[in-house]
């Protein structure tokens, strides 16, 4: 059983029961009405996985291996701690990590946005898991969870959770995001972040920015992002990302002590590489300084990087690695804090 305060509301429920109370804003990769369609499909019996190709593996093909491909999960292996209890997936999206882990665990998936979440919880019907599966359709900062985590996920979310709102600044928010996570995780709990690093080599070397579309703007410090974006006219900066300093500092001020960084390549979304970064990144330099980086691309939209783009990242890696700096410029991260 799982229970929660949704503002002054006390709320429990048992594996596979959902609570849904969504809010009109949020992040969506799909329009609305599509994902519901999608939904009502997989209700009316058709495989998830079927439903998802035949909709998106020709007409968006980055959103479909975002839903599918088997690497989302591939950080289970490399940096999940071994424990059973009870996980919560703070933004949960697609289901890709939380329907995967309610294979060895009770999970809870926090999802605000509604149709998402009904998407989760139709496919873990289908994959045998919503027994041990709780959906909760609201927003994290309005829930107040009595029962604490061994675990919990927030893959891409971080970035995210100070945008679609606007009474506090996005990185206040984003400091309050993780502070509220170190409260509810129990003791000896974990806490696995996925995110880009602000000072990735392929953002630094003019990639476009995942969040933003454009390159040059989201690799900057904070205040000169905002400052660069505003001048785009399109509204304040939003997402932000942080280098691993940077994201060690967050992590300490909410009160995390025992911080593990892994460099992820291509990516944090898709990964084929994570490498630990060892004590001051050695074991990340070293392994860069003796193999070639996975092909990267655009996170934006997917699109593979050129090779002549390709070589210039192995070069510049290579020569990092040298100086003992390469793992500062790794494209994305996995925390595991605690
Ligand atoms: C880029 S998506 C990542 C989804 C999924 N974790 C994945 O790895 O594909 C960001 C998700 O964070 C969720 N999110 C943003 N702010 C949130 C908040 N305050 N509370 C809970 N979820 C939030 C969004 O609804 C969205 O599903």
């Amino acid at each position: 059983m799982i229970a929660f305060t949704h503002r002054d509301r006390r709320i429990t429920l048992e594996g596979g029961q959902t609570f849904n109370l969504p809010r009109e804003l949020g992040f969506r990769d799909t329009p609305s009405e599509d994902l519901l369609d999608l939904v009502r499909e997989i209700e009316s019996g058709r495989p998830w996985r079927e439903a998802v190709q035949a909709r998106y593996a020709a007409a968006k093909p980055w959103l479909h291996r975002i839903i599918t491909s088997p690497h989302r999960t591939a950080f289970f292996a490399d940096v999940l701690p071994p424990c059973t209890g009870p996980a919560l997936e703070i933004g949960a999206g697609w289901g890709q990590t939380a329907r995967a882990l309610a294979e060895t665990r009770p999970v809870v998936a926090l999802e605000p946005v509604a149709e998402r979440l009904a998407f989760i919880t139709a496919a873990a019907r289908q994959d045998g898991v919503a027994t041990k599966l709780t959906g909760i359709g609201a927003d994290y900062f309005d829930v107040r969870f009595e029962t604490p985590f061994a675990l919990i996920c927030v893959i891409g979310v971080l970035e995210w959770v100070g945008a679609f709102q606007s009474q506090t600044d996005p990185q206040q928010r984003q400091r309050e995001f993780l502070a509220k996570i170190r409260r509810e995780l129990a003791p000896g709990g974990s806490l696995i972040l996925g995110i880009e690093n602000r000072l990735g080599l392929k953002y630094l070397l003019g990639c476009p920015d995942d969040h933003l579309g454009v390159p040059h703007i989201g690799n900057l410090p904070a205040p000169l992002a905002r400052q660069r974006w505003e001048q785009t006219g399109q509204g304040p900066l939003q997402a932000f990302t942080y280098s691993q300093p940077e994201l060690e500092t967050m992590l300490r001020a909410a009160g995390f002590t025992q911080i593990d960084f892994f460099g992820a390549f291509p990516d944090y979304k898709l990964p084929e590489k994570i490498i630990p970064f060892g004590e001051n990144g050695t074991a990340l330099n070293a392994w860069l300084a003796a193999h070639e980086v996975p092909p990267e691309h655009n996170g934006y939209d997917g699109s593979p990087l050129d090779a002549v783009f390709q070589r210039a990242l192995q070069e510049r890696y290579r020569a990092l690695a040298a100086s003992g700096v390469a793992h500062h410029f790794a494209p994305s991260f996995f925390v595991r804090a605690g």
